[in-house]
């Protein structure tokens, strides 16, 4: 899949969060290197702690169903450029390499590409 079809299934993944209390609606697309997109929203939880951001819901899916490479993930939030929380970046990390790419939209056609080695350096692996 293309950078642009990625980044319009992360801004369709939008309408999938359960973002009652933030009310902060965001969806990922993640490009495994297997060719499959694995999609994912935030889904947010009365106690907030258990809440889950979008773009690990499509890293723990893509995992759950044997997939472990990335190519790159889009990430479309009701920000200008939702850009991605530590423990995302984190858990990302994990299984992508440094040059793994970071779409970022305002979703009015603007994207912005980071590599996952510029918004996490120095990462702590084992
Ligand atoms: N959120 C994400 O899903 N991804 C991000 O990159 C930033 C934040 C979620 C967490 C929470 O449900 C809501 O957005 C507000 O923080």
């Amino acid at each position: 899949m293309d950078e642009k079809s990625l980044v319009e299934t992360a801004i369709q993944m939008k309408d999938k969060a359960y973002a009652p209390y933030s009310n902060f609606h965001v969806g990922a697309a993640l490009l495994g290197k297997d060719g499959k997109v694995y999609t994912g929203c935030n889904v947010e939880n009365a106690a907030y702690g258990p809440s889950n951001c979008a773009e690990r819901t499509a890293v723990f899916k893509a995992v759950s169903e044997g997939c472990r490479e990335f190519e790159a993930i889009a990430i479309a939030g009701d920000a200008d450029y939702c850009s991605p929380c530590g423990v995302c970046r984190q858990v990302l990390s994990e299984f992508c390499d440094k040059d793994f790419k970071v779409i970022l939209t305002d979703c009015k056609g603007g994207i912005k590409t980071y590599t996952l080695g510029e918004l996490l350096p120095l990462s702590f692996s084992l």
